[in-house]
């Protein structure tokens, strides 16, 4: 059986300090040949202190940013041979749960348009059934379905993260 995610001697260096005519002039080798995999339905924790690189690592396996070398397979598809199709279902298939819930939810949004969005976005459920969908996934995330017509600010850094939560659920990610 293929895994759901292979990683292989990912690197990525982020440009440190630059000249005063621009030119790089250090670099930061925040991944340097990372490899990895993920069968289906296990949980995988990187682990290591601030800045050594985990995000870095999380933002390449989501093709957020390009690697400078190695790549990722996911469900043994390599994914930086995707079209622009695949990639739009990949989108899909791989959610993430950013760090700061408060800089990742639009505060101009009720959750019930937070949770509703990827759910008219990729068609997986028809509008006059999305108002149920959106209270079956606060409910997923121990949330009260009322809480569906509040804004982002009127909820704890915890809650937050559950609504984060709920809406990377909405989409069904492998
Ligand atoms: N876009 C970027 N430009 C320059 N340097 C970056 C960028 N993103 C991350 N870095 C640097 O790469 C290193 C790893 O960062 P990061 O992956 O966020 O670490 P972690 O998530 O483990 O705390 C850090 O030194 C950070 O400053
Ligand atoms: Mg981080």
């Amino acid at each position: 059986m293929t895994a759901l995610l292979e990683v292989e001697g990912l690197v990525k260096h982020f440009v440190a300090t630059r000249s005063v005519f621009g030119r790089p002039t250090a670099y930061v080798k925040a991944v340097d040949g990372v490899s990895f995999t993920v069968e289906a339905g296990k949980t995988l924790a990187l682990v290591g202190e601030s800045g050594c690189g985990k995000s870095t690592v999380s933002r390449l396996v989501l093709r957020l940013i390009e690697p400078d070398a190695g790549n990722v397979r996911f469900e043994g598809r390599d994914l930086g041979a995707l079209g622009a199709n695949e990639l739009r279902a990949f989108r899909r298939d791989a959610q993430i749960i950013f760090q700061d819930p408060y800089a990742s939810l639009n505060p101009r949004m009720t959750v019930s348009q937070i949770l509703s969005e990827p759910l008219a976005l990729h068609d997986l459920v028809p509008a006059p059934r999305r108002r149920e969908r959106v209270e079956e996934l606060l409910r997923l995330v121990g949330l009260e379905p009322r809480f569906a017509r509040r804004y982002p600010h009127e909820f704890s850094g915890g809650q937050r993260q559950r609504i984060a939560i709920a809406r990377a659920l909405a989409v069904e990610p492998n």
